[in-house]
């Protein structure tokens, strides 16, 4: 068949649009051969596909239409047009949006050829990852990928009617400018006409956010790239996608109650809701009980604190941690009882790659107790301890000792894998949670100093604002994040609108007012102009569309993202520039390596 142009053919409804009402109606479809089944010489099936869906196309009675249709193959691009005729009853798809029709075909066309595609768009089958980034454009039509596009479509639609509706201002900060203050390595654009100095890619809007607060715009948001040159992971791309805010005479009240329904509108798009108000917890008691700043609430499992059972006990592992200033903390894993002792030892393994001393189970399936510390211990113990951590008969005890927060990590952890194989995190359960009251400030054994944890422009709890010079460890912030399914989804904080505590802070973090004028000169001139008190927050758009369209991993909803290694399979970026775009920018090419 040869290839026909367009002309003025076009289409009168998508691939995902005929039901049983337009029977008997003459029909253009234009997409792409999903799948051809041939079942006689003038019988073939066809599926034909577009964004919207797929639907039947048949081609009998006449050999010359069949045979056109046996020369089609996957991915070519056609024209159908026909008649919609209602299925026979034991034709019926009900899993197919138009499972009820066929189009019997009067005419195929052929618009475009396509090459044999390196993998099948119609088959669910895994696929390399590496193969769907080198072949984007095909891994894009899949209906999977083409689902979770449209749902990120629909999710940035939302927000920005959203805000629009509640008094913000869009306003677009620029992506050539100065280091930013996040922490993570900035990407840098040399500058021709400045020829040694560089621009630096946003990590985020942070500073210009403040800026329009003291610009008098109130209320802003932004749905925005930030670069980041750090290590990758599943939920970390060295690009990616900020719901950005701010508010003037913002409380952490206020921001909440923004978030909140926001977030309740974006899970109306999956059918679900998200109750208000969400919980809120403070950062030292989500490191207790869950051993994370971000606790997944939805297996329970909480850790709790079981050194009373073991401060007089015979066991000398457990006493010596507890004389030592340490703690021996555990918890319930539900139905674990039944794990094999290969099952018990891989966890014992798991705890001491983690950096555990060791791991202490215990379970008493039928009253009597069983653990490898029966002996040390004493049943007593023991059976008290179950009870301390709240273990069933059909429950496993997992129980460490050590430093509090060091402990309650490792633990953290191995609730984390044990929930995963237990099949605790139900995907369709969503959980929110406020972590709340930061530190201010996060020791680095390596330097032998004090960091920031959120950035520095975050106002200190005003209880412990006191603290910020004499005990910095102890000093907490009015930092928040807010937490779904145990990921990170957003962080934000109430800022400092007082130039001097601004200056402190920088010169506690080690920042000189020499240094803090050459970074932040600008805005801390600014903030002597009339400051409004303000705070914000930033919602990671990426992982929030991850686990609305129940992805594992961000990359599953971006178009073009790039690997763990940072690369653009597709594009092939990063890549070497040629010389003379090196002499335009004045710039010679000396690698360290
Ligand atoms: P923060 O650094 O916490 O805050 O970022 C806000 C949210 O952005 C998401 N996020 C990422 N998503 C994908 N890949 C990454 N590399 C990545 N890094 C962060 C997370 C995170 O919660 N300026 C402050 C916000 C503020 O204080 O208002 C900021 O950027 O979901």
């Amino acid at each position: 068949m040869d290839i026909t142009p367009l002309g003025t053919l076009a289409r009168t409804h998508t691939c995902g649009e005929l039901t049983t009402e337009h029977v008997g109606q003459d029909v253009v479809l234009l997409g792409w051969v999903h799948r051809i089944r041939e079942l006689g010489p003038s019988l073939v099936f066809l599926d034909i596909r577009d964004r919207h869906g797929l639907t039947q196309v048949v081609a009998r009675d006449s050999e010359a239409l069949a045979e056109a249709a046996k020369r089609l193959r996957a991915e070519f691009v056609i024209a159908v047009m026909g008649r919609v005729a209602a299925r026979a009853p034991e034709a019926v798809n009900t899993k197919m949006q138009t499972g009820t029709i066929e189009v019997a075909a009067a005419e195929l066309r052929l618009l475009n050829e396509a090459k044999v595609p390196p993998f099948s768009i119609a088959d669910e089958v895994p696929i390399a990852e590496e193969m769907r980034l080198r072949y984007r454009y095909l891994d894009l039509r899949r209906p999977r990928m083409q689902q979770n596009i449209a749902l990120r479509h629909r999710a940035t639609m939302e927000i920005r009617k959203y805000f629009d509706e509640h008094g913000f201002l869009e306003i677009e900060t620029p992506m050539l400018t100065k280091s930013t203050p996040e922490g993570a390595r900035d990407y840098l654009v040399p500058s021709r006409v400045h020829p040694g100095e560089f621009y630096a890619l946003p990590q985020s809007p942070q500073i210009f956010k403040q800026i329009l607060m003291i610009a008098g715009m109130d209320r802003y948001f932004q749905i925005v790239k930030c670069f980041r040159d750090e290590d990758l992971r599943a939920d970390r791309q060295p690009e990616f996608t900020q719901v950005d805010l701010e508010i003037s005479f913002a409380t952490e009240d206020l921001v909440f109650s923004t978030i909140e329904p926001l977030m309740g509108r974006l899970m109306a798009l999956i059918g679900r809701e998200a109750p208000r108000p969400f919980l809120r917890m403070p950062y030292a008691e989500a490191i207790a009980t869950y051993g994370s700043d971000k606790p997944d609430l939805r297996p329970g499992m909480e850790i709790r604190d079981l050194s009373s059972v073991f401060r007089e006990s015979s066991f000398s592992l457990f006493r010596g941690a507890i004389d030592g200033g340490g703690e021996v903390r555990g918890f319930a894993v539900p139905g674990a009882a039944r794990y094999s002792r290969r099952e018990l030892d891989d966890l014992i393994e798991q705890a001491k790659a983690l950096g555990a001393g060791g791991l202490v189970w215990a379970r008493a399936p039928d009253g009597a107790v069983q653990s490898p510390a029966l002996k040390a211990a004493g049943e007593g113990a023991i059976q008290a301890a179950l009870e301390a951590a709240g273990a069933g008969p059909a429950d496993l005890a997992i129980m460490a000792a050590g430093p509090h927060d060091a402990t309650s990590r490792v633990l953290g952890q191995l609730r984390l894998n044990l929930a995963r194989k237990e099949n605790l995190l139900a995907a369709d359960a969503f959980a929110f949670l406020w972590v709340v009251d930061f530190p201010m400030f996060e020791w680095q054994e390596d330097e032998q100093r004090y960091e920031f944890m959120h950035h520095p422009f975050t106002a200190p709890l005003e209880s412990d604002r006191h603290l910020i010079e004499t005990e910095q460890g102890r000093a907490r912030a009015r930092a928040y994040d807010l937490v779904l399914n145990g990921s990170e989804i957003a962080g934000g904080s109430i800022r400092i609108h007082d130039q001097g505590l601004q200056r402190l802070i920088f010169r506690l973090l080690g920042i000189s007012d020499e240094e803090a004028k050459l970074r932040f000169g600008f805005f801390v001139d600014a903030l002597e102009f009339g400051t409004p008190p303000h705070g914000g927050i930033a919602l990671g758009l990426d992982r929030i569309v991850a686990i609305l369209s129940r992805e594992a991993s961000i990359r599953d909803v971006i178009a073009f993202p790039k690997t763990a290694q940072a690369v653009d399979l597709m594009a092939g970026a990063p890549s070497a520039v040629n010389a003379k775009q090196l002499r335009e920018l004045k710039l010679g090419l000396h690698l360290e390596r």
